[in-house]
């Protein structure tokens, strides 16, 4: 990939394609109960969640990224076979931001690169949990501005269910599996798609909150076989709840007065999508209308690095989002890290629907306070 000079101003990226995918198996809330000391009603009413979306066992986190990243680039008008209109290679880099990467070594992004017959294209993950999708952007965004790619291709894909004990009732029924991608291209920071205003953070004394404690140099260089509960997702549900609301209405707060944009200049709040509860809080925080809280958590659940990519695909899907109306994507998760940004929504053609609309239902007993 050629490294250019640098000239100002720096190009600012821009949205110019969006999809997400979602594996095809639904699990419901009382197929849930069917193995777990749980029902509907805790979960709806708790969570918000009424289903979630499984991979198949052999499933893998790239196979997901695969098919949100080739709709994402069609969604861009690339051709993800070939070349694009103008000749070139599509992106110069692709980013998989993941909790769940194919195997520990090497990264999974060069094999969805090449799975997407993307040539030569630099290819590397983002660990940041939840908030992957918003560290993923922010280092989008540095390429472009920095003139290492012009064209970036960010996939946000995990598989909850390869790490979550289908035994444990806590986390089970929160997380799901799925991918959403966008493309970004170089621009101008005031036209429409411009992605901006970053806000990033982290607190590693909470790591222990949310934690895989095998599987990585920690563990392996102790003594022992680890543990059951070592080897699998560990999250203290209670205390990730009131960082979360915290951490996600502080970081929102921060990125609109970096731009000097009021509360009730955002159209759309797109936050991660953790647990309905949570979302709604932080945009009650915020004094923004519960209607400009964009959740799809009721149909995929928790998706990690995935939920927001997912969420606006499905909005995009929906033709819910018209050009020019103003975003604010918040996102927090493990680590602990959180991040919000901005961005104008650009003329883009309607995503495919990355999965079945719920049917319609009596809502009244779905709306956690
Ligand atoms: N079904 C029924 N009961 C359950 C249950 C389930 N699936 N999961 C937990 N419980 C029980 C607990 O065992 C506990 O029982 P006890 O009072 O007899 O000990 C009781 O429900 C309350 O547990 P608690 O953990 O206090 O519940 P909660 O109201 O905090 O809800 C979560 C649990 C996980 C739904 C909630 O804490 C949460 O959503 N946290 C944030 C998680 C999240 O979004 N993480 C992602 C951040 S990126």
């Amino acid at each position: 990939m050629p490294v250019h000079t640098f000239s100002t101003p720096a190009p600012a990226a821009v949205l110019c394609g969006v999809a997400g995918w979602v594996p095809p198996r639904v699990v419901t809330n009382d197929e849930l109960a069917e193995r777990l000391d749980t029902d509907d009603t805790w979960i709806r009413t708790r969570t918000g969640i009424r289903r979630r979306h499984v991979a198949e066992p052999g499933q893998a986190t790239s196979d997901l990224a695969v098919e949100a990243g080739r709709l994402a680039l069609r969604n861009a008008g690339f051709d993800p076979a070939g070349t694009d209109s103008v000749g070139t290679d599509p992106v110069d880099a692709v980013i998989v931001t993941t909790t769940t990467p194919d195997r520990p070594c090497p990264a999974t992004a060069p094999a969805v690169a090449a799975r997407l017959g993307l040539g030569r294209a630099a290819a590397f993950d983002v660990g940041a949990v939840c908030t992957g999708f918003v560290y993923g952007l922010a280092t989008a965004a540095g390429l472009i501005a920095s003139r290492v790619a012009t064209r970036v291709l960010l996939i946000g894909a995990d598989t909850y269910s390869t790490i979550v004990d289908p035994l444990d009732r806590a986390n089970a029924i929160i997380f799901g599996d799925g991918a959403g991608a966008v493309v970004l291209r170089a621009g101008h920071a005031d036209e429409p798609g411009a992605v901006g205003h970053f806000d990033l953070g982290s607190d590693g004394t909470h790591e222990d909150l949310i934690m895989i404690a095998a599987g990585g140099s920690r563990r392996r260089s102790a003594a022992g076989e680890p543990t059951r509960a070592e080897r699998h997702f560990a999250m203290r549900g209670n205390e990730v709840y009131r960082h979360a609301v915290t951490r996600m209405a502080e970081s929102a707060r921060a990125t609109l007065a970096g731009a000097g944009w009021k509360a009730d200049d955002v159209d759309h709040f797109v936050p991660h999508q953790a647990n309905l509860r949570i979302l709604h809080s932080v945009a009650d925080d915020l004094g923004l209308p519960r209607e400009r809280c964009v959740a799809n958590v009721d149909a995929v659940g928790n998706t990690g690095a995935a939920s927001i990519p997912l969420a606006l695909a499905d909005t995009a899907a929906r033709s819910a989002i018209r050009p020019g109306d103003r975003l604010l994507l918040t996102a927090f998760g493990g680590g602990l890290t959180w991040g919000s940004c901005l961005l104008t929504w650009p003329e883009l053609p309607p995503p495919a629907a990355p999965h079945d609309p719920l049917v319609p239902h009596d809502t009244r007993e779905d709306t956690p306070s």
